[in-house]
């Protein structure tokens, strides 16, 4: 089994956290005095560094305990912590499976960490024989899946998934941005069973908080302490953490919109197949189509010139380009414009 503390950075185990104001005096009430803040005004004092009310909401929402549950300022922030608790820059090696999210090759370089990258199959999916030996590679700490992945649309097979999780003596990230508008399960629920699991959420997409900043990430204990232990003090705001929380109390919108999305998508999805200029439309368990068509440079600058702007991913899958599902008249409007594209 692995031991998480052999996977951390010497410096990290090492390293004496900060400890500010809130960590030293934990009551609520009282003249405070001890912060260096501004006594007036009503966003004068910093935000509780733990953010006890809004973990203790997502750990009822989601039935994971507070303890297995860190935040971040957006997924983005814990991929960047995950190569800073577990990467010796220059030393240790990540993986991925391409193509996939841009940030885990950011964060990587960032932090002097060499990628490899493995290609994934025709079908999108993990090629088991391809990565199999990488897995004992040596100093590989960070493997990351995209699940479902982005831009692909598709979630990759459970199976696979566990084969790398027990097959590895690295940590694993389950990145479930898209996890919500998807009836596969999230492995959330298997932080139990493998201790080098993350699993990462976001309130960027189905909870419709995208500016807002939060990330979540799924974890067994040490590692959330790791986490704790070099993340910012601060890094929630105060407003961000309430409006996060607000959203988990309304949950049953989300519901609401998460259906609406769906149903819009299933209506694109056929309705984009009809179109001249579309060649494929990927099977996607997301709010994003990737979709072939004859020309992707020319669909996406004409597209660009009617004011729709979807994202161009020819050189990462070629001639595709990726379509977020938008509300109903937006979608109509994708539809006629795409219509009136001639090649
Ligand atoms: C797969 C994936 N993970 C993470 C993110 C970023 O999430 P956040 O907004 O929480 O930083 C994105 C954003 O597009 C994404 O596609």
């Amino acid at each position: 089994m692995t031991d998480i503390n052999n996977l951390v950075r010497e410096n990290v185990r090492k390293l004496k956290p900060y400890s500010c104001a809130r960590d030293e005096f934990k009551g609520s009430t009282g003249i405070f005095l001890d912060a260096n803040e501004n006594p007036y005004g009503k966003l004068n004092r910093y935000p509780d560094p733990w953010q006890k009310d809004l973990k203790k909401a997502i750990s009822r929402f989601r039935g994971i305990p507070v303890k297995n549950i860190f935040l971040g300022n957006g997924s983005d922030e814990i991929i960047d912590l995950c190569f800073r608790v577990f990467c010796q820059p220059g030393t240790d090696k990540a993986l991925t499976f391409s193509p996939t999210y841009g940030m885990y090759e950011v964060s990587a370089s960032v932090n002097d960490v060499e990628l490899i990258k493995v290609p994934l199959n025709q079908s999108f999916q993990i090629d088991i024989q391809k990565v199999t030996p990488l897995l004992s590679e040596r100093n590989l700490k960070l493997i990351f899946i995209c699940s479902p992945n982005n831009p692909t649309g598709n979630s990759m097979n459970i199976a696979d998934i566990e084969f790398i999780l027990s097959g590895c003596n690295s940590i694993v990230v389950i990145d479930e941005a898209y996890i919500d508008f998807s009836d596969k399960p999230s492995f959330r629920d298997m932080i139990n069973k493998y201790p080098n699991l993350i699993v990462m959420q976001t309130f960027s997409k189905a909870f419709g908080l995208a500016s807002v900043r939060v990330g979540v990430a799924f974890a067994n204990k040490d590692i959330i302490q790791y986490f704790n232990k070099i993340k910012p003090p601060y890094n929630i705001s105060a407003n961000n953490q309430k409006l996060a929380y607000r959203k988990i109390l309304r949950a049953d919108k989300m519901d609401r919109q998460i259906k609406k999305i769906l149903t819009e998508k299933n209506k694109l999805v056929s309705e984009l197949s009809e179109i001249g200029l579309t060649e494929h439309v990927y099977p996607s368990d997301a709010n994003f189509l990737l979709v072939k068509v004859k020309d992707a440079d020319k669909v996406y600058s004409e597209l660009i010139k009617m004011k729709i702007i979807t994202r161009n991913r020819n050189t990462v899958v070629k001639d595709c380009i990726r379509i977020t599902v938008g509300k109903q008249s937006e979608n109509r409007k994708l539809l006629h414009a795409l219509k009136t594209i001639s090649l």
